[in-house]
């Protein structure tokens, strides 16, 4: 089935896409030392909902976000337009690593979930040097290993664990080229339960309300599966934060 039904469905309820609380994101966006009128790009940016808690809480702010999803995108816009942010927030559906920023053009650049679109954490650090302004800020969503995966895990899931670093080894990797960290914020096993429960569950009221659709039993199938994979091992092997720096001056 196509790719962005399997999350568009299974993530349909999420405003947050990714397994930090509200409470938590609010913590983040409360603690952006932004300036008013500040730029910000937001990739890979979902239903939106960061550009919009910023724009909300930093005055001036204007951003633009990109997602590649048919589903995302024009959720993200909805929302823009029903927060009346349209005049400050840019909804733009397309790949993030094609969206060209001028150079030092941003206040904040934002990955939160997908950097596998520069491939990778450090792939993502590299992009968003060139494109902040000096001090610039730059936040990024990424799962770190709390410990190391089993034997069992890495044959439900290749490669998934294995090629996570820790929590500590992602600040490093920054720190070493040149990011000075500002914050982390972390998911807690509560956090990460509602982020899969309510993919179970979306999935779940979608089968049953869509019986004659014809990806129903490969969706649920799927979900399942992942569901098996995150109880038997992910959640105790994996976790997820949203790292914030500044660029160097
Ligand atoms: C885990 S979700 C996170 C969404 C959002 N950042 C959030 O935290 O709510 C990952 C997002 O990346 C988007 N995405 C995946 N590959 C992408 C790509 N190559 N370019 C742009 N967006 C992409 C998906 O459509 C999805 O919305």
């Amino acid at each position: 089935m196509d790719i962005w039904k399997y999350y568009g469905v299974t993530h349909a309820d999420h405003l947050i896409m990714n397994p930090l609380s509200s409470a938590k994101l609010d913590e983040l966006v409360g603690l952006l030392p932004l300036q008013t009128g500040a730029r910000m790009l937001d990739i890979a940016c979902g239903k939106g909902e960061l550009l919009i808690r910023v724009a909300r809480n930093h005055e001036g702010t204007t951003g633009v976000g990109v997602d590649i999803s048919p589903y995302e995108a024009p959720a993200a816009k909805r929302r823009v337009d029903e927060y009346g942010l349209e005049d400050r927030i840019e909804i733009l559906e397309m790949g993030g690593a094609d969206y060209d920023a001028a150079p030092g053009s941003l206040d904040l650049a934002t990955c939160i979930g997908a950097s596998w679109v520069w491939d990778g954490f450090q792939g993502t650090i590299n992009a968003f040097k060139k494109i902040v302004k000096p001090g610039g800020l730059i936040a990024i969503g990424e799962p770190y290993k709390m410990q190391e995966p089993s034997a069992e895990y890495e044959n439900a899931e290749p490669g998934m664990a294995a090629n996570l670093v820790t929590h500590a080894e992602n600040i490093g990797i920054a720190m070493a080229a040149g990011l000075t960290p500002l914050y982390s914020i972390a998911s807690n096993q509560d956090d990460w339960d509602r982020y899969e429960g309510m993919q179970w569950r979306a999935a779940e009221i979608w089968a049953a309300e869509n019986p004659d659709d014809p990806d129903v039993s490969e969706l649920l199938e799927r979900m399942r599966r992942d569901r098996a994979v995150y109880l038997r091992h992910g959640r105790d092997t994996l976790n997820w934060a949203i790292y914030l720096f500044r660029a160097p001056g």
